[in-house]
């Protein structure tokens, strides 16, 4: 898509309502998401940003069991948190919903009914794991057992921890229920697959012949599952917290959190707008999703496959996948409370969310892991925007509040050199806009950064307060172009540093 879209629909990954937020999230999706959706605001686009709290999965359900309290309690208590931490941070959706909502459930078995009535999904019966004491089939996570790759005691059903083997429950040696801690059986059961390698084809045109622009690190992870081949994947789980599947005999059964939460942007979107189709439905909308480099296989082909069997939908225009933020070299890590916590942060730094989201920004991992350390925040903050940025705009407002009385003086003959500066503001607007527009977001700051230090410059050269007795008349174009460089900086500055800028832009109004 080339010319400009009529609209945008951009979705952040709908974060699990079983934990707080941390910085990794933020780096990941939703910071270099809410600059691009503030950016296009500010263009005048019409664009709509959908997020809300994914809250079905296993993980909800083992950390109910461990808090004691039922899986809706759960979600209550971080969808409550998680909202609030995005709107601390500045993080304005369209609409924060959540898939525990009426709305959710009808959108999602409808979406399921419509694509069983097509005849797309393949029924199978398979061997499963059953705990015969709990009465319940076992989820992956929740059965553990020897690794039989590292011996391992205790790795998962689906993954061994120590050595990092995917595993199938199938696999382990002497395998337990974490429920009962019982051995348990293999009963068979029914479920409903997606069968992917039917749309391989179809997905491997769109992606690799018509998306070559796509991030690397998306196109690499799209191709290897290309080159490995794809495989049906059931949308089916027995399990006791989830939306039900809607048909007859299906009891027990729910929606795989992984069909039901990317539709969760479709539902949430109807909350929002009775527009919502035409965002939805129509080839003039740019549609975007924001996630971390683990959602990719789930927006770059499952969703897609979904949206593409059901017939009605759209596809991604894009899929900007982020890397992984590290902490001080390790990885970010929630059961080993491994994280800079958002709500935390808060409290320890109020009213210096910008200063969060301007050091993220600056270290996004973009196209490979990243890391984030106190020490860079420190300098960071000290040299680049307290030195820099606060720097030269206090600098300017201070000039014109002495000798102007706060107003914006009358230029008089600007000589080239600053024609050329204030002809770099225009010229820098330009850079930010294309480096936002190919989700180069660390660029973008560079750019606006760019913006203030030239200002820094500029003032450094003309030395405007040696001059003010003996020429006040260049003074007061110098002051001007100071205050052109300043003015920008706090509308350029919007997107990345909403706060900031907000203030900034006070400031120069009185
Ligand atoms: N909850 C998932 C995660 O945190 C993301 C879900 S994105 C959606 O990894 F598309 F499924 F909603
Ligand atoms: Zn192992």
């Amino acid at each position: 898509m080339n010319s400009t879209p009529k609209r945008y629909l951009i979705t952040a990954a709908l974060p699990y309502a079983n934990g707080p937020l941390h910085i990794g999230h933020l780096a990941g999706v939703y910071v270099p998401a809410d600059v691009y959706v503030r950016f296009l605001k500010e263009l005048g686009r019409d664009v709509i940003w959908i997020c809300g709290s994914d809250e079905h999965g296993v993980p909800i359900t083992i950390r109910a069991q461990k808090e004691g309290c039922t899986p809706q309690q759960v979600v209550d208590k971080y969808h409550t948190l998680i909202k609030k931490s995005f709107e601390d941070f500045g993080i304005e959706f369209s609409i924060y919903s959540r898939t525990s909502n009426p709305t959710h459930y009808k959108t999602s078995q409808d979406f399921f009914l419509k694509l069983f009535e097509k005849g797309e999904f393949i029924e199978q019966e398979a061997d499963q794991y059953y705990d015969p004491e709990a009465n319940q089939f076992l989820a992956d996570r929740y059965i553990t057992g020897t690794c039989p790759h590292c011996q391992n005691p205790n790795a998962y059903g689906d993954q061994c921890e120590r050595c990092g083997t995917s595993l199938n429950a199938t696999d382990l040696i002497n395998p337990k229920s974490a429920i009962s801690g019982v051995k348990p059986i293999l009963k068979k059961t029914k479920h409903w697959y997606l069968p992917l390698d039917k749309y391989q084809s179809f997905l491997e045109d769109w992606i690799l012949k018509q998306h070559p622009e796509w991030k690397t690190n998306v196109l690499g992870q799209c191709r290897s599952w290309f080159d490995a081949g794809l495989h049906p994947r059931a949308v089916s789980r027995d399990l006791p917290w989830g939306v039900p599947v809607p048909l007859p005999n299906a009891e027990g059964k729910v929606l795989y959190v992984w069909f039901d939460a990317p539709i969760g942007y479709i539902s949430a979107t109807k909350e929002l707008t009775p527009e919502w189709e035409m965002y939805w439905k129509s080839p003039d909308t740019k549609m975007v999703h924001f996630i971390g480099k683990d959602n990719i296989v789930f927006h770059c082909i499952v969703f897609p496959s979904m949206l593409h069997a059901h017939g009605e939908f759209i596809l991604p225009d894009n899929v900007p996948a982020n890397e992984f933020l590290n902490l001080e070299g390790e990885k970010l890590s929630t059961s080993r409370n491994w994280a800079v916590w958002l709500h935390e942060y808060i409290e320890d730094f109020p009213g210096k969310q910008d200063v969060l989201r301007y050091v993220l920004l600056a270290n996004l991992p973009e196209t490979k892991d990243n890391d984030f350390t106190w020490k860079d925040f420190q300098a960071r903050n000290n040299s680049e925007l307290v030195g820099i940025l606060g720097n030269f705009f206090n600098r300017a407002m201070v000039l014109s509040e002495k000798y102007f009385d706060g107003k914006v003086p009358i230029k008089n003959n600007l000589d080239p050199e600053e024609i050329d500066y204030l002809a770099q503001i225009l010229k820098q607007r330009e850079a930010i806009i294309e480096a936002i527009e190919n989700y180069r977001f660390r660029d973008a700051l560079k750019e606006y950064m760019q913006l203030a230090r030239l200002g820094n410059k500029y003032l450094a050269e003309r030395e405007p307060w040696k001059i003010i007795k003996s020429d006040p008349q260049r003074v007061a174009t110098i002051v001007y172009v100071a205050l052109q460089l300043a003015a920008s900086l706090s509308i350029l500055g919007r997107p990345f540093l909403p706060f900031t800028a907000k203030k900034m832009l006070e400031r120069t109004q009185h």
